[in-house]
């Protein structure tokens, strides 16, 4: 298929007349990215394409699409791409799929335990062994005896607060399990995910709820009368399967390359080199992303490290927190740029609407090579979207 010479005319406020780009494979060095209409709506690239395979082995707010990272990866062709703030491991799973070796680092636990499941090489016929034994062992008839054994009890805790007694114990046994498998990591993500879902929490909250909901509600998602979840059992069996059935998937994509996940402050991290850096910062005021995954933290003992998140939403968006932004992702390119190689370039993919990052660029001494717009319109849920994105690529 050729490439169609699909030119945006898009400026904020107005619906573009072409159809949105979707040709991906089809992008090379000379492809000019300005002249692609990047501005997707939801029947352009359905959620499920957005998620697919791996991307949704665990749900995860303020993700970019791989799409648009694949674009870029096929555009720049880098030897080694680093994401500094690789949140859920976006850039790093599609650089594998291209076969492009890439370093990734999150200040967040979670986050680099759900990157590195993503990412990681299985033997699948055992992963597979695996999680139906956990899950029939913690779901089947035999999990009665082993609640006994294993001497699960719940205590009084965030934990019990914020899930039902018989979930809380599915959990806590399915836990208890772990141990007994090679793919601890795995079950790790299953478990983390059920959790998400049974907690005690309304249908269209699940991103941030802010406390226990007990009692039956009236639910904007499904226009009825909903009661919150009494049980875990449901969501492991699901997730089980829907976990074998990702991995599974991506095994047949991933290419072969290296991927180097590294836990910690990318302020004074000290990478490997790399030609490309591809990006989405936090934002500032925005998001809490220790919180987000506070009941994975909190079964599964993860590191806590809220307080180093550059931007987060419990700061605000004042000017001090502003200010206190700017430095943070300052310091974290200074940083990065020390191991770029000379030619490389840094892509950043951000929202910038308090337009701070013409006073990042300038500090960093950094030339813009090219700024591409892109409408963000996703309808779907509660959560609609309808915002502006920029894409800076950065040189020295
Ligand atoms: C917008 S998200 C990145 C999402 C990612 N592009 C994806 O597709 O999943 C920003 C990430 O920056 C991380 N972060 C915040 N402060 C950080 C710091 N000081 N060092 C490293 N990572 C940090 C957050 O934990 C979060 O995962």
């Amino acid at each position: 298929m050729a490439l169609a010479p699909v030119r945006s005319t898009m400026t904020p406020g107005v619906q573009s007349s072409f159809t949105p780009f979707t040709d991906f494979h089809l992008i090379t060095n000379r492809t000019a990215i300005k002249s692609l209409n990047l501005n997707w709506a939801e029947r352009d690239l359905p959620e499920r394409i957005r998620t697919k395979h791996v991307h949704r082995l665990h749900p995860y707010l303020g993700k970019f699409i791989p799409q648009l990272v694949e674009i870029f990866l096929r555009k720049y062709s880098p030897r080694v791409v680093c994401d500094p703030f690789c949140g859920s491991g976006t850039t790093l799973v599609q650089s594998l799929e291209l076969g492009i070796n890439s370093v990734g680092s999150d200040i967040s636990d979670f986050n680099c335990l759900l990157t590195s499941v993503k990412t990681a090489d299985y033997d699948l016929d055992e992963l597979e062994r695996e999680i139906k034994d956990i899950c029939q062992r913690t779901i089947g008839e035999v999990h009665h005896r082993l609640l006994e054994e294993r001497g699960v009890y719940i205590v009084d805790n965030y934990l019990s607060r914020w899930f039902a007694p018989a979930a809380l114990k599915t959990l806590l046994l399915y836990r208890s399990l772990i141990d007994d498998y090679v793919y601890k990591d795995v079950l790790k993500i299953i478990l983390a995910r059920s959790a998400r879902s049974a907690r005690l929490t309304t249908h269209f909250d699940l991103d941030f709820p802010k406390r226990p909901q007990r009692d039956p509600y009236y639910c904007y998602k499904h226009s009825r009368t909903c009661e919150p979840t009494q049980t875990a059992a449901q969501f492991i069996k699901r997730y089980s399967y829907d976990t074998i059935k990702r991995i599974q998937e991506f095994s047949e994509l991933r290419g072969d390359a290296s991927v180097n996940i590294m836990h910690g402050d990318s302020r004074f991290l000290e990478f490997p080199s790399f030609d490309l850096v591809l990006t989405s910062p936090p934002y500032v005021g925005l998001i809490d992303y220790h919180e987000q995954h506070r009941y994975a933290y909190e079964l599964l003992g993860l590191d806590w490290n809220a307080s180093n998140e550059i931007g987060a939403a419990t700061n605000g968006n004042s000017r001090l927190a502003k200010k206190a932004y700017v430095d943070g992702i300052t310091a974290t390119f200074e940083n990065v740029l020390k191991f770029l190689s000379p030619k490389g370039r840094i892509v950043v993919v951000v929202n910038d609407k308090h337009n701070l990052y013409p006073e990042i660029q300038e500090r960093l001494g950094l030339r813009l090579e090219d700024r591409i717009e892109r409408h963000v319109n996703r309808r779907t849920g509660r959560r609609a979207d309808d915002f502006f994105e920029s894409i800076l690529v950065w040189k020295s």
